[in-house]
């Protein structure tokens, strides 16, 4: 019996290594997968498709559909690094319940910058702009 429960944990050990060294190889070998990964703190606050509590990514990128995808990538990007206040205020004052954040004219997006680096930004940049189409 002990021979089993060991195999079976040995068992349950090698299947998980081998599924996370996997898993960070693939995210590795594709940008845009890796650019949805570090995106998963931006969920604290927008959701792909959901109003949360700032718009959704779709709902931004419907707004800036005619913007050049060089103009946006390089306005995304700051964005990110520095925050953004106002541009949304009016939309999120007739979209979001009030009730769940306080003061929407007080809601901004904080500087996301003390937590990636350039290349990181990127690579989310890249990923958002995959959910045009
Ligand atoms: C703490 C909440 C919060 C987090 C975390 C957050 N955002 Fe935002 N984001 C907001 C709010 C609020 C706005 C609307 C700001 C405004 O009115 O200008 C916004 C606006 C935006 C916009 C639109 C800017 C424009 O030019 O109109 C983009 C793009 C964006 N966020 C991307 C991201 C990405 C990517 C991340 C993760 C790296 C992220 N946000 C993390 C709250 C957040």
């Amino acid at each position: 019996m002990k021979k089993i429960l060991t195999a079976a944990v040995l068992a349950i050990v090698a299947t998980t290594s081998i599924s996370n060294a996997l898993t960070r190889e693939e995210i590795e070998k594709d940008p845009i997968l890796k650019g949805k990964m570090l995106a998963k703190r931006c969920s604290w606050c927008h959701d792909i498709n959901r109003t949360v509590i700032a718009p959704s990514f779709k709902e931004i990128l419907k707004r800036y559909k005619d913007v050049p995808e060089e103009t946006l990538k390089k306005q995304f990007t700051d964005v990110i690094k520095n925050g953004s206040k106002g541009r949304w205020t009016e939309w999120m004052k007739g979209h979001i319940k009030t009730k769940k954040v306080g003061s929407v004219e007080a809601m901004y997006m904080p500087p996301q910058k003390p937590y990636y680096n350039d290349k990181e930004i990127e690579l989310i940049v890249n990923w958002l702009l995959t959910l045009k189409k």
